[in-house]
């Protein structure tokens, strides 16, 4: 049986079940570890090689209007609109379309509370991997120019698209400037070269990756261009902040973004570009997980109307699939008492009650897996409810452990100081 026949026969099941009070899933507790250096090499090696043959998806006309000067927001509550159980039947398959919570913008725009990450799909199953995710529920896709595999994102989507899974207003495509490409003259030209690779004519959100103006390097030199200008050797631009966030405007004006936000920022720089935005940022994306909570950057965030996406929710994880000692040598999340205790409590995995406590909190998740059931799992974290004492303990293991943090990787690019 195909992968693709069990999950619409895991589909169908599920929406049966769905008309029972709760379901219970059989925990899943490991995960495997990748040999990260060749899954690197293919990544980089195969933006190269790939043809683009992918189908260019049709142009959708905003189903909101996009407010360009939106209003200063007002606190937002973190209970999302619920769009439950709307089952779809295509082409004979039954689908269990998106249950998914969505969180309203300062765009005006939707946002599905949980989506797929996208770093680390390997290039050789990306577009089977974003395929199956659509198939089983998944509407919002986190990707990057720096993960290397737009185009066979863009091939999974074109697939589903073309099979009739989903229409391309039904999906929410995150992507993200990368640090080279921060020059005010390159922002749109690369933005277009991301649009092309995935297939797509517009983003829902496009996000500056990181707080950092790195020297340009020339698609055709290399691409994804990495931290490093030549060698090992990191080399500055002189783009500011404030230059580059206006060039991400004018991609709101010229219908390429519907919505623009940013990633790792902190509280002071948040607080100076909201001082010249036109546009301001609809969402901030952080690394967000039990050892590293950072309280009061959220408090901000939801004082000032932006919605916090959390990545590597799993903590150590995801870097223990890099071979990081700094991760190995963090106890695992998915081990933690307190984690398991809830899981045991509440029939859950450690996972799901990881995603959970960031969704419970009104945050976006974005997991990823390259794993046919954890995908699916991930995908089912806004259905139950744990007690406020319980969420305050997960939040008490925090550690100001920070893993993604250029200090670390590269000696150098301190943002995090
Ligand atoms: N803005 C940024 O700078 C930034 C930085 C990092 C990440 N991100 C985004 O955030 C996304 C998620 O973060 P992440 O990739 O760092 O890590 P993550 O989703 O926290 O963790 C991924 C790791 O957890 C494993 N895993 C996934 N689901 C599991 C489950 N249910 N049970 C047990 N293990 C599970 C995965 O292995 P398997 O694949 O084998 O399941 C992988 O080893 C990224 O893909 C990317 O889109 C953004």
């Amino acid at each position: 049986m195909s992968i693709y026949t069990k999950v619409s026969l895991f589909a169908s099941l599920k929406m049966v079940l769905c008309m029972l009070p709760k379901v219970s899933l059989t925990p899943l507790t490991t995960s495997s570890t990748i040999q990260v250096a060749s899954l690197m090499k293919s990544t980089q090696l195969r933006a190269f090689i790939r043809p683009s043959s992918f189908l260019r998806l049709a142009s959708a006309v905003p189903r909101s209007p996009p407010a360009i000067t939106p209003p200063r927001a007002s606190i937002p509550t973190p209970t999302p609109k619920r769009n439950h159980f709307q089952s779809r039947f295509f082409a004979s398959t039954a689908i269990m379309a998106s249950s998914t919570p969505q969180l309203k913008l300062n765009s005006g725009y939707d946002m599905p509370q949980v989506g797929f990450g996208l770093w680390k799909v390997d290039n050789a199953t990306c577009a089977d991997t974003v395929y199956n995710a659509i198939k089983v529920g998944y509407r919002l896709f986190d990707g990057a120019c720096d993960y290397g595999n737009e185009k066979e994102v863009g091939e999974g989507i074109a697939r589903a698209i073309k099979d009739g899974l989903v229409k391309r207003e039904d999906l929410f495509l995150v992507s993200k400037l990368w640090n080279s490409f921060h020059d005010a003259d390159q922002v749109e030209k690369i933005a277009r070269k991301q649009l092309a690779d995935l297939g797509i004519d517009y983003f829902d959100l496009y996000l500056i990756h990181f707080p950092v103006a790195l020297k340009y390097v020339a698609p055709e030199v290399r691409y994804p261009p990495g931290w490093n200008y030549e060698g090992d050797k990191v080399v500055l631009s002189n783009a500011t902040i404030q230059e580059t966030w206006q060039a991400m405007e004018s991609l709101v004006e010229k219908k390429l973004a519907r919505s623009i936000g940013i990633s790792n920022f902190q509280g002071a720089l948040i607080l100076d570009l909201l001082r010249y935005a036109k546009i301001r940022p609809a969402t901030l994306q952080i690394e967000h997980h039990p050892y590293l909570v950072q309280p009061t950057l959220l408090k901000l965030a939801e004082a000032e109307g932006i919605k916090v996406t959390a990545y590597s929710s799993f903590g150590p994880q995801s870097f223990i699939e890099l071979g990081w000692d700094k991760a190995k040598d963090t106890p695992v999340l998915f081990e933690h008492s307190v984690i398991t205790s809830l899981a045991e409590k509440y029939k859950k995995t450690p996972a799901q009650i990881l995603l959970r406590w960031a969704t419970q909190r009104g945050l976006a998740v974005i997991p990823k897996s390259n794993n046919e059931k954890r995908l699916q799992q991930n995908l089912e974290v806004t259905e139950f409810d744990m007690e406020k004492s319980e969420l305050e303990s997960i939040s008490a293991l925090d550690r100001h452990l920070r893993f993604n943090n250029p200090t670390d990787y590269l000696g150098t690019l301190h943002i995090f100081a």
